[in-house]
C-alpha cells in the first residue's frame, strides 16, 4: 500500500511517499520539503495569510518531485493522508483541499492525521525505532506535553504547558536577543559558545508535584535581564573618555556578544532543565525505562546530550527521530497514517467533505 503524505499546518510544506507491506515496518520511499522561513522572516513570525498561500503555490509542485523521486507515478497511490490539525486553519485548508482533491480524482480513500501524533510516531522513521509503550516528550513551537503511549492512538497525557510552549520559549527569548525568527536554533547555536551559568533565569514549575511546564516567566525573566545588561552598557560607555566614544557607540545601549551568547547559554540551559527533570519525573512515576523525544525542540543538541546522560545512568533508552524529521515534514503524516491504518485504529474513507481542526486535543 502506498500512503501520500501532506503537510501544511504552519510555515513548512511537506509532501512525502511510504510504502506498507503487511505487518512489516512502513518504508518511507520519498518525501520533499519548503520550508517558509525566509518569506516570513521580515515580519519576525508566521503571517498566516502568506503562508496559505504560499502552501497553494508549493504542494503541487512537491508532491510531482516526490513521485519522481520515488520513481512512481500518482496512479500508484492507495491513500492520500493529511494534516487536519492542529494549526493554521487557512494554511490546513491548503494541505486538506489538495488531499481531497487528489482522492476524489484518484478514487482512492483519504486520512486526516492529527499533527502532533505525526511528530509523536516519526522516530520509528529512525535507525533505532522504539518499541510500546514509552513516556513521550513533544516539544515544538506550539506544544510542549509529556504523555503515556502505550500504543498506536493510545495517548495519555500526563503534563503540558499551561502558558508558552519549549519552542516558544526559545523562539521569544532569541528575539529579545536581537536573532531573526525563529530564533530557536539559532540560540541553540550561539549557546555553544556561551557560560549557562552566567546568568541566573528562573526554572518556572521545576519543584512543582505536577508534570506541567510553564515558560513565560522565564521570557519575562531573559526581558529583564537584557535591559538590565543594556543599561549597564550605555552607563559603561557613557562614563568613558570623549576620545573612544566614537568606537564604544556601537555598542551602546546594545548586547556585546559575550552577553548574547552568555544570555543564550543560560536561557537555554534554563528551559533545558525543565524538560528534562519533568521528563525523569514521568519516566520514574510510570515505571517506563524508554523515552521518546519529537517535535522541534528535540533537535536541540544540548537537551540531546543531557536526557542521554541522564536516562544513561538510570539505565533508560532515549529515542529520536532522524534530525531532519524533527521539525515539520510529510514523512511524519505518512508514517503516522501508515501506523494507524496497520494497527486498525484508522480507516481511510472516501469522503472527500473535508473539515480542519486548527485546535485539537491529541488524547
Ligand atoms: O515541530 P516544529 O517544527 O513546529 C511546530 O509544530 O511547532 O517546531 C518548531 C520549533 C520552533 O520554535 C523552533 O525554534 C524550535 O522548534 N527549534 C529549536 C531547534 N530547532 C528547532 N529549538 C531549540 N533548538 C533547536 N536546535
Ligand atoms: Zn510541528
Amino acid at each position: 500500500m502506498l500512503i501520500l503524505g501532506i503537510e501544511s499546518s504552519c510555515d513548512e510544506t511537506g509532501v512525502a511517499l511510504v510504502e506498507v507491506l503487511g505487518d512489516a515496518p512502513p518504508v518511507l520511499l520519498a518525501d520533499e520539503l519548503h520550508s517558509q522561513i525566509k518569506m516570513h522572516q521580515p515580519f519576525g513570525g508566521v503571517v498566516p495569510e502568506l503562508a496559505s498561500r504560499d502552501h497553494i503555490r508549493r504542494v503541487l509542485p512537491l508532491l510531482q518531485a516526490t513521485l519522481d523521486k520515488a520513481c512512481r507515478t500518482l496512479s500508484d497511490v492507495d491513500v492520500v493522508a493529511f494534516t487536519q490539525g492542529p494549526g493554521l486553519a487557512g494554511a490546513l485548508l491548503v494541505g486538506a483541499g489538495a488531499a481531497c482533491a487528489l482522492g476524489a480524482a484518484l478514487e482512492v480513500p483519504v486520512l486526516g492525521v492529527h499533527h502532533l501524533e505525526g511528530h509523536l510516531l516519526s522516530p520509528f522513521l529512525s535507525a533505532d525505532p522504539p518499541q510500546f509503550p514509552f513516556i513521550a516528550l513533544l516539544v515544538s513551537g506550539g506544544h510542549t506535553q509529556l504523555m503515556q503511549v502505550d500504543a498506536v492512538g493510545s495517548y495519555k497525557i500526563l503534563g503540558e504547558t499551561i502558558d508558552d510552549a519549549a519552542g516558544e520559549a526559545f523562539d521569544k527569548s532569541a528575539k529579545l536577543l536581537g536573532l531573526d525568527y525563529p530564533g530557536g536554533p539559532l540560540l541553540a547555536k550561539l549557546a555553544e559558545h556561551g557560560d549557562p551559568a552566567a546568568y541566573k533565569l528562573p526554572r518556572p514549575l521545576l519543584h512543582s508535584k505536577n508534570l506541567d511546564f510553564s515558560f513565560a516567566g522565564l521570557k519575562t525573566a531573559v526581558l529583564t535581564q537584557v535591559k538590565k545588561v543594556k543599561e549597564a552598557n550605555a552607563i559603561e560607555v557613557n562614563a568613558v573618555d570623549s576620545r573612544l566614544r566614537g568606537n564604544d557607540q556601537e555598542i551602546e545601549g546594545r548586547l556585546t556578544e559575550t552577553q548574547i551568547v552568555n544570555l543564550a547559554a543560560s536561557t537555554q540551559a534554563a528551559i533545558v532543565e525543565c524538560l528534562v527533570k519533568k521528563s525523569l519525573t514521568a519516566l520514574a512515576s510510570s515505571g517506563l525505562r524508554r523515552l521518546v523525544v519529537a517535535g522541534g525542540v528535540g533537535a536541540n543538541q544540548h537537551l540531546r546530550e543531557s536526557l542521554n546522560a541522564e536516562c544513561a545512568k538510570r539505565g533508560i533508552r532515549v529515542h529520536y527521530p532522524e534530525l531532519r524529521l524533527c521539525t515539520d515534514n510529510g514523512a511524519m503524516i505518512a508514517l503516522a497514517a501508515a501506523l494507524r491504518i496497520q494497527a486498525g485504529v484508522a480507516v481511510p474513507a472516501k469522503d472527500y467533505s473535508f473539515a480542519v481542526k486548527p485546535r485539537w486535543d491529541l488524547s
